[in-house]
């Protein structure tokens, strides 16, 4: 049966299809043609992608650890105490910010309030080595160590501990009459006294400076106060505490009882007073 659609003028095969059947049957073998290589590059892509996603995930899981640290080392300096904070997780904590809290650190001092200060500065001098030294840009030329007896090593305390010295000490000065050594030094070394006492509430300040605390004090209306009321229970993500306590504890050093410090022979020492 004759068909327009046997004439094919323009066509370049050797052998022109010559049925409606012939040409079904060639176009449809294309089209498999077609179908195969597509489906062919489908499985090859989904391969593809799932071995990307299985290699991201493993990347991603060691790396945890790794994004943690650098975390931890864009916002601190170096410290060998670094160690301890760096991998562990900030814990969410609302302060406590009513004039009503009990604290144990709040007075009128008493032997209990004077434990709990000590409590929290108890691990304050720890060994570090000449590394740690270099690393906080500190030279060792003139850097006192621990006793050989007492373990060795270059004598560090955080800068934490420090702080909260400084914070107790402020806090004894308000309760001076209970401490006799805060009176006798007010007596004794009254110009030493005040130095220490302004270079505390000046070391506090840079430090609540530089580690300026984003957390909101909020405002409420209270009972019948006219005016709106500060709430400081604010929320914070907080170093592990009990963590870091655990690491300076064994890091701490303790001297020998009865120990006498002396500078050893030929020690070059500071010109001045840091
Ligand atoms: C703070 O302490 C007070 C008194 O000990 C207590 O009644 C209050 O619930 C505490 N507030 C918060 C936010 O923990
Ligand atoms: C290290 O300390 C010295 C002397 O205090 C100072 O001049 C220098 O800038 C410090 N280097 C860095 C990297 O902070």
């Amino acid at each position: 049966m004759p068909s327009r659609i046997q004439y094919t003028p323009i066509s370049d095969r050797s052998s022109s299809p010559t049925s409606i059947n012939e040409l079904k049957s060639e176009e449809s073998e294309e089209y498999q043609n077609i179908q195969t290589s597509h489906s062919l590059f489908h499985w090859i892509a989904h391969v593809v992608s799932l071995l990307a996603i299985g290699i991201l995930s493993i990347i991603l899981v060691l790396s945890r650890g790794q994004i943690g640290r650098q975390c931890w080392e864009r916002y601190n300096y170096y410290s060998p105490v670094n160690e301890a904070l760096a991998d562990r997780p900030y814990i969410e904590n609302r302060f406590n910010g009513s004039l009503w809290y009990e604290s144990p650190f709040k007075g009128p001092p008493s032997p209990a309030v004077e434990d709990a200060w000590h409590s929290i500065m108890q691990y304050g001098m720890i060994a570090v080595s000449a590394s740690d030294m270099v690393r906080v840009n500190h030279t060792l030329r003139t850097a006192a160590q621990f006793p050989a007896e007492a373990g060795g090593g270059y004598i560090a305390a955080t800068v934490g501990t420090h702080q909260l010295h400084c914070l107790h000490y402020i806090w004894q000065d308000h309760h001076r009459s209970y401490f006799p050594n805060v009176l006798k030094k007010v007596e004794e070394i009254p110009e030493m006294y005040e130095r220490h006492y302004e270079h505390c509430v000046d070391y506090i300040r840079q430090s609540l400076m530089c580690n300026f605390d984003v957390g909101l004090v909020t405002y409420n209306w209270v009972r019948d106060h006219q005016n709106p009321t500060p709430n400081s229970n604010a929320m914070h993500k907080c170093v592990d505490w009990e963590h870091v306590q655990g690491w300076l504890k064994e890091k701490a050093v303790e001297v020998p009882e009865g120990f006498t410090w002396k500078q050893p022979e030929g020690q070059e020492s500071l010109p001045f007073n840091p």
